[in-house]
């Protein structure tokens, strides 16, 4: 027999129900909040680094210019940044302008995604303050054009004060600038401490003098539009990461896509070299 009449087992279910919605934060879309409802909320990544890839191709399939592919980026990049934040996500990492896309695209596009990213900064200051967003940048900002320099110094001096996700901007970016300006920082250092023989180089050493020297490493790094590279992006960093591909193209990235990454995170077995889950570096 029922141990529970069936009024009170409809009650002790219905309020387990509200425990459990009640854990959903705020602000999710009906869609996020189911699959929130499937993630283990204490086993989230700590760090989600994100290529943002497939402007170019859903701009190419609407018969668009390329440029329109990067301003329809913009929502994507608002969506995601929102939902990582709703849900206590402490970094988020996104690789918006590679040095090579300095190099190898036309100045004109080039010029377009400075004055995007300029727009950016100066219309999201608001929205990163309401949801306690930290932003930074990482990579060779010096190169980029003075004004844009200066505007994204006053978005990161606008948003430095918040305590909650760290929201770093890949500009300028190769991980192989990185590992070099990492090298040279060391040398530096050393000879302004005793001279190069006091150089000592293991790989606490090198992860100190990277960019993300105040980051952890990502543990899931995400790719949209279903290429299967890491195209120079923090090599050193996405050592141990779960790799998820999508073949969403960026444009059409929305939170509840990030969502789906981590439930797919979630599922992967992390060995880091070894046999049973130890942290990283550990029989590696
Ligand atoms: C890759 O698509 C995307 C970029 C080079 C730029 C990313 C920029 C944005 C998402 C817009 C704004 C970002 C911020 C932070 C304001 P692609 O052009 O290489 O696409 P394709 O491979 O289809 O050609």
């Amino acid at each position: 027999m029922h141990p529970f009449p069936c009024c009170v087992s409809l009650f002790i279910v219905s309020t387990l129900h509200d425990k459990v919605a009640s854990h959903v934060p705020l602000g999710l879309e009906r869609k996020e909040a189911e699959i929130y409802r499937h993630l283990d909320p204490a086993q989230l990544p700590k760090h989600i680094a994100i290529i943002m890839d497939g402007n170019g191709r859903w701009a190419k399939r609407r018969h668009l210019p390329r440029v329109a592919g990067h301003r329809a980026g913009v929502a994507a990049v608002r969506s995601t940044v929102e939902t990582a934040a709703r849900i206590h996500i402490p970094a988020l990492t996104l690789y918006a302008f590679s040095e090579e896309n300095w190099k190898k695209r036309p100045e004109s596009e080039v010029s377009f995604l400075m004055r995007l990213l300029s727009r950016y900064l100066k219309a999201e200051v608001p929205t990163l303050n309401e949801n306690n967003i930290r932003l930074d940048y990482i990579g060779r900002p010096h190169e980029l054009p003075k004004d844009v320099q200066e505007r994204m110094g006053w978005a990161r001096e606008a948003t430095a004060r918040n305590t909650g996700m760290v929201l770093t901007l890949a500009l300028n970016y190769s991980a192989r600038s990185e590992l070099v300006d990492a090298f040279r920082s060391m040398v530096e250092a050393a000879s302004q401490n005793g001279g190069i023989h006091h150089l000592k180089i293991d790989e606490d050493a090198v992860s100190r003098h990277l960019y993300t020297r105040h980051l952890p490493d990502p543990d899931l790094v995400v790719r949209t539009s279903g290429e299967m590279r890491l195209s120079n992006f923090l090599l050193w960093q996405l050592a141990y990461a779960e790799i998820y591909v999508t073949s969403t193209l960026w444009p059409d990235f929305r939170g509840v896509h990030l969502l789906e990454g981590i439930l797919e995170f979630q599922k992967r077995e992390r060995r880091y070299g070894g046999l049973n889950g130890d942290g990283p570096g550990q029989n590696s």
